[in-house]
């Protein structure tokens, strides 16, 4: 046991999570809890459901509200939580959404908005979370959220929007971890197939019924999957991994 609490313990760390209301961000949230760390949830409304969820588990959590799209608002949670917790060792940085219309008939404001969110979004939280850690001398990580969409292109739907920003994840995260390695902070990105959340809920029967055939497991993934993979990348054990994508899809992209 102490053995995996060395290479995988998180006590003493302070994780942010954006998007951490609901969804993958949640379970991720509880899952830095349960490995030590204090979890700061970032959210544009509020998340109360995870905070209450980690403190009854006897974890240690706070959440504050932010656009990440919003530099200004970024940096005063930033400053928030530095007053609050000193540093942090973490960011998952997991905000996002998707817009499933053909190109044609897409409009460039929703281009705009998912590139603004899923892309942009990433960058200004990890460039605010990397300055703080630099100027800190933080040894930490960064887990950028890109999607098996960042590498292949879904069907039936189209939602070049939401490729295209999970490609640019992949590279933005390379770039940040070649930028920052000098400074001992690593950059990484977690990339998963189809996982069961409010987001995949929110589409149409008829296109679920069209997935289920395409993967290789016949199922959707248990946001759970994720949280190893994630533990992985944000602990010690992980220490010479980064600029990696790691692809928790169940085999989806192997064909
Ligand atoms: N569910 C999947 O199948 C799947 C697969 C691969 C990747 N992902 C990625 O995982 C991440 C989480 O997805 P999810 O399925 O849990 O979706 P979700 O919709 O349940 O959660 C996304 C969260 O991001 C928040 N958010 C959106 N815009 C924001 C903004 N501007 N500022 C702050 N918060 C914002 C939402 O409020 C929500 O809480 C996304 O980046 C998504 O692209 C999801």
């Amino acid at each position: 046991m102490q053995y995996l609490e060395k290479l995988f313990g998180l006590t003493g760390k302070t994780a942010i999570v954006t998007g951490g209301g609901r969804g993958i961000g949640q379970v991720i949230a509880h899952g830095f809890a349960r490995a030590g760390a204090e979890v700061v949830i970032l959210s544009r409304s509020g998340a109360q459901e995870t905070v209450d969820k980690i403190l009854r588990d006897g974890g240690k959590a706070y959440d504050l509200k932010a656009d990440v799209t919003d530099e200004k608002q970024v940096d005063t949670v930033l400053a928030e939580i530095e007053k609050r917790s000193g540093k942090v060792d973490i960011l998952f940085n997991n905000a996002g959404i998707c817009i499933h219309k053909d190109t044609l008939n897409a409009s460039i404001a929703e281009w705009r908005e998912v590139i603004d969110i899923n892309l942009t979004g990433e960058y200004i939280m990890a460039r605010a979370v990397g300055r703080m850690m630099i100027e800190k001398e933080i040894r930490g990580n960064i887990i950028n959220m890109a999607s098996m969409s960042g590498t292949i292109v879904n069907i039936p739907q189209w939602q070049a929007s939401y490729n295209a920003s999970k490609a640019g994840v992949i590279h933005l995260t390379k770039s940040l971890a070649m930028e920052w390695a000098g400074y001992g902070i690593r950059v990484n990105s977690l990339s998963p197939g189809y996982i069961a959340t409010p987001m995949s809920a929110d589409v149409e029967q008829e296109l679920k019924d069209a997935w289920t055939p395409l993967m290789p497991t016949h199922e959707m993934g248990d946001p759970e999957a994720l949280v190893p993979a994630v533990l992985y990348l944000a602990s010690p054990a992980a220490t010479y991994t980064t600029g990696s994508d790691v692809l928790v899809d169940g085999a989806y992209t192997c064909f």
